[in-house]
């Protein structure tokens, strides 16, 4: 694991393709207490409203991370977000993210939601710095173990407070 000392990775975000599933997979396993099957990430890569991404070191072309996201009209849901064990805490998670909401204003998207476990501190302070805002929450929604889920939202109108 690398320590949390704010040094930050550059990477390069590109579509993902099938070759990728077996790494994503990876670090779906590491990440997750109830990770995506295969199949799930495969459907993703041909699903017409599915943005499916990954971050990869510029130098090695390793992938370090990864995101999922629909967008549904005028509406974008994130499905997926994750970070190698051994990268987090060096911004990449930041930049999964900033480039969703950069594809978000392209595609103009007025609504973003996304859910996360109650216990998610890490994932839910990424989120809040993005300015998104809870508006719900859903008891007892996660199996594996059960946890209530938090909704989010951010409205993007006005939104040159974010952090890119
Ligand atoms: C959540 C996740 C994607 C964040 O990615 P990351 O690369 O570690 O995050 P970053 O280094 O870009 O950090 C971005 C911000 O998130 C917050 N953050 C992220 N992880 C954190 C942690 N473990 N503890 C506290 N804050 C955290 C911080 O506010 C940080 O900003 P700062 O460094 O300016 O303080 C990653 O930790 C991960 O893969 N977690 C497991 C999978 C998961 O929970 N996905 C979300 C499911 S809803």
């Amino acid at each position: 694991m690398v320590s949390k000392t704010g040094d930050k990775s550059k990477i390069k975000i590109r579509k993902a393709r099938s070759a990728d599933i077996d790494k994503i997979c990876q670090i779906e396993a590491q990440q997750f207490t109830n990770p995506w099957k295969q199949d799930y990430f495969t459907n993703e890569l041909d699903h017409h409203i599915a943005y499916f991404y990954i971050g990869e070191d510029t130098d090695s072309r390793e992938i370090l991370g990864y995101i999922i996201f629909w967008i549904i009209e005028d509406m974008l849901e994130l499905h997926k977000i994750a970070v190698s064990a051994d990268s987090t805490g060096k911004g990449i998670g930041k930049q999964l993210f900033g480039f969703m909401l950069d594809t978000a204003r392209t595609n103009g998207v007025e609504e973003l939601f996304l859910e996360v476990r109650k216990s998610n501190a890490g994932a839910i302070k990424l989120y809040e710095a993005f300015q998104f805002q809870l508006i719900d929450v859903r008891k007892a929604y996660y199996p594996d173990p059960i946890e209530d889920a938090l909704i989010y939202k951010l409205v993007l109108n006005n939104t040159e407070n974010i952090p890119s």
